[in-house]
């Protein structure tokens, strides 16, 4: 027999954790840590990156053993598939900019049941600001509730976006934004793709897009956006899986939807490129 996952409990036991968590990494700021790089030299990870993920596994598993746990340093379960509660965390979101800044960075956790989302949060650590969101109960940053979201005209809206999308990269033809970021108000990009879709859940950017994202990355995010009313997809404008690295396009209902049928899928008729960062 399945054992029924008493939510609120989870949720009150994550808030708990997240803010511990913060609190040592902030104290991490007056020692020195340990910087490696991973894939490339510029993704990098820290011992405070593998120290929050294996605080995080050890309180999970300590207090509900038959979750798993998508962590993105490895310290977690493979995941091959969706059955029960699968724990998507990101110990720390924005490693460059805790490195170089000790700022704009994020604790992010997603908590999903059969593949569907649960509880989500996105902590930016530095400004102590919690965003949060039991699924049907509305987004919260911190404890107000945030409006649900409005839409804009694309002429004052803002996208995030990295530059490396609208320079030479293998993924997208970088002249697929050129248009777009001519019409709209303006771009951000602060380094951190949890705090960009937390800021979209929250009203503060109509979209961000990304072309390489992991499930730890955005498994949070899209939950909160969909909370708040918001859509998240692939760049092509496809269902997001949650096993797999992925394009993401994200954005209040009326940027996603004319930003999709006036440039994305305009410049895929052309021909532009674009590929997914499949691991599979
Ligand atoms: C990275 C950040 C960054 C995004 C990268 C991610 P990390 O996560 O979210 O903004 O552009 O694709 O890998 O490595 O700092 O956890
Ligand atoms: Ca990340
Ligand atoms: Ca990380």
């Amino acid at each position: 027999m399945t054992q029924q996952t008493n939510w609120n409990r989870v949720y009150d036991d994550t808030i708990k954790w997240i803010k511990e968590a913060g609190e040592e990494i902030m104290s991490s700021f007056t020692t020195s840590f340990n910087i490696e790089s991973k894939s490339n030299p510029n993704d990098l990870v820290t011992d405070i990156d593998k120290q929050t993920e294996k605080f995080f596994i050890q309180k999970i598993k300590g207090t509900y053993p038959n979750h798993r746990i998508m962590g993105e340093e490895g310290f977690g379960d493979k995941i091959e598939d969706l059955d029960g509660v699968i724990w998507f965390l990101d110990p720390i979101d924005g490693t460059m900019n805790f490195v170089h800044q000790q700022t704009n960075f994020a604790i992010s956790i997603g908590i999903y049941e059969d593949g569907v989302g649960k509880l989500a949060f996105i902590y930016d650590v530095t400004k102590d600001e919690l965003y949060h969101c039991k699924k049907g109960s509305g987004l919260y940053l911190n404890d107000k509730k945030v409006k649900p979201l409005q839409s804009t005209n694309l002429s004052e809206s803002l996208l995030a976006i990295n530059a490396t999308w609208v320079t030479e990269n293998h993924r997208i033809d970088p002249r697929t934004f050129s248009p777009l970021l001519k019409k709209i108000r303006g771009t951000r990009s602060y380094g951190s793709a949890a705090i960009e879709m937390a800021f979209v859940a929250a009203g503060r950017l109509d979209g961000y897009v990304s072309l390489r994202l992991a499930p730890w990355d955005f498994a949070a995010g899209k939950m909160l956006i969909e909370e708040a009313g918001g859509i998240c997809t692939t760049v092509d404008n496809k269902e997001i899986d949650l096993l797999d690295k992925n394009t993401i396009f994200v954005g209040t209902p009326k940027f996603h939807s004319q930003v999709q049928k006036e440039y994305i899928q305009p410049a895929l008729d052309q021909n532009f490129y674009l590929r997914t960062p499949s691991t599979k």
